[in-house]
């Protein structure tokens, strides 16, 4: 994967380009199509390529922390969260844990605690939800943290994250939750992938809910480029 900015380098340094500050940061990562579709089909799979999964697997492993909205989950039917045996060796070095902690937002706790997210789960997963949803059998098979009482507050919810001890949090999406998010004023950093596709008329954008108060802007960080598709890293 070739680093195009702001240096030159034919063979980037992930890892190292990819390192969050020191202090709790949240960023999103995201893949687009150039039309700015946000999936195909439903699923953000034929909007990847190998550079764009590498990079996911890196942000993966830098994070202490997986934010995830309930959607995403079951349009997805998602993975529970692993790493391969580097991945995790890479961590402990950095003195993290092994694995980071799967964490999925649902306002109706309308999740099937048989779903592979759960059962394959090599650490519990949390479930971040409402004082007024019922969690019922989710509570078996993870930690749920309520936050707000109507709707889920998600401010609330990523301090009670990071007051247990998860500081650095990366959000895969799902729209809506990016559109919370950034209504929320929670986003440091946004990663976004530009494949070089045009999916047409008709899909959601990355980002989605009720209208901002003004937009937000952010700083262009660095861009690598595979095969045609972009990388391009922004933050606050
Ligand atoms: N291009 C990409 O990189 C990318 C990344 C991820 C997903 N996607 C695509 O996005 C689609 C799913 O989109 P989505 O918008 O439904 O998914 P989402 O943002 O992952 O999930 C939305 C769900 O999150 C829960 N939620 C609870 N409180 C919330 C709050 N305050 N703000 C936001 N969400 C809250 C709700 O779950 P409950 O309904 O359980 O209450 C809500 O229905 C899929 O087609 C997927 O392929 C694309």
């Amino acid at each position: 994967m070739q680093l195009l900015w702001p240096s030159a380098s034919p063979d980037a340094d992930l890892a190292g380009l990819y390192r969050t500050p020191q202090e709790p940061w949240l960023r999103l990562n995201f893949v687009s199509s150039l039309d700015g579709a946000g999936h195909v089909d439903g699923k953000s799979e034929p909007l990847s390529g190998p550079a764009d999964k590498r990079v996911f697997g890196v942000l993966r492993m830098l994070c202490d922390a997986l934010l995830v909205g309930a959607g995403t989950v079951r349009e997805e039917n998602y993975h529970a969260l692993r790493l391969d045996e580097k991945r995790r060796a890479w961590r402990v070095e950095h003195g993290m844990s092994e694995y980071p902690t799967l964490v999925i937002v649902s306002a109706r706790c309308d999740l099937d605690p048989r779903h592979r997210v759960f059962a394959e789960a090599p650490v519990r997963p949390i479930v971040v939800t409402r004082s007024h949803a019922s969690p019922g059998p989710l509570a078996e098979v993870a930690d749920i943290v309520s936050a707000g009482s109507d709707e889920v507050d998600l401010a609330a919810a990523v301090a009670q994250l990071r007051a247990r001890g998860l500081r650095q949090i990366l959000s895969e999406g799902g729209p809506r939750l990016f559109g919370s998010l950034t209504a929320a004023g929670l986003v440091d950093e946004l990663c976004l992938t530009l494949s070089p596709l045009l999916a047409g008329p008709g899909a959601d954008r990355i980002t989605t809910g009720a209208p901002l108060d003004g937009p937000q802007s952010l700083t262009l960080r660095h861009v690598l480029l595979d095969e045609g598709l972009l990388l391009l890293r922004y933050s606050r």
